[in-house]
């Protein structure tokens, strides 16, 4: 499996607090089977300026994380990083925004508030593309204004990521499936945070698509269309 939304890295926001967390929660996800994790810790961006410090602030964490794996690289997928970025404004105008896509290529964690929605959000996703990038919607259960977003996204080209905790609730799950017979590109990701009340439950929801789906579908979810959209958005 594909894990394209995490907060493994240690003291970047309301994540893992230090590195042996980090470690824990890698080992854990490792342990049900994802292969690839990206780190995406939070970003709420209001100047060009705070890019620059939060990639310093990145590089920082994971010098100090790869200091504790070394001998037991072995025992924790791939990382990958990336940063999740609060969509409150139209971030395409900061200089170095694509600077926070995930490792090597084009592809950008967003989210939005949860509650108030504006007819501008899907101008600011379309924004990005124009630069080339490809937005991935984090959580795009928990918007309240969910059907607006969808309706305004038709013609749009973004990905949406889901969480794996949201299949394991059955009200979900239809919706998930509808998106994804309805050709959207769907992703299902853990956004852990910790080992507690949000740690990885990948193995559990990949399980879930199985027994009452297919394993075809399960593996859209979990590893394909992860995998497609790294690889063809891949920065030459
Ligand atoms: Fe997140």
């Amino acid at each position: 499996m594909i894990d394209l939304h995490t907060h493994f890295l240690p003291e970047m926001d309301d994540g893992a607090k230090n590195v042996d967390e980090s470690i824990l929660m890698l080992r854990e996800a490792y342990k049900q089977g994802v292969s690839v994790c990206a780190g995406t810790s939070h970003i709420v961006l209001h100047s060009e300026s705070n890019i620059e410090a939060f990639l310093k602030k990145r590089d920082n964490a994971i010098v100090s994380l790869r200091k504790k794996l070394v001998g037991s690289e072995n025992l924790v997928p791939k990382l990958i990083y990336g940063a999740e970025v609060f969509l409150d404004n139209d971030i395409s105008k900061y200089n170095g925004v694509e600077k926070l896509c995930l490792t090597g290529t084009n592809l950008l964690l967003v989210e939005f508030p949860t509650r108030e929605y504006n007819p501008e959000y899907a101008e600011w996703l379309y924004s990005l593309t124009l630069k080339g990038i490809v937005p991935v919607i984090a959580h795009f259960e928990r918007y309240s204004y969910i059907n607006e977003l969808l309706d305004d996204l038709d013609s749009v080209n973004v990905a949406y990521q889901m969480n794996a905790k949201t299949v394991m609730k059955n009200s979900w799950f239809k919706f998930i499936l509808g998106l994804y017979y309805h050709e959207k590109k769907v992703l299902i990701s853990s956004d852990m945070h910790n080992m507690g009340l949000r740690k990885t439950c990948m193995k559990k929801a990949y399980d879930k698509i199985c027994k009452y789906y297919s394993k075809e579908v399960a593996g859209d979810f979990f590893e394909n269309t992860a995998s497609q959209l790294i690889s063809t958005v891949f920065i030459k």
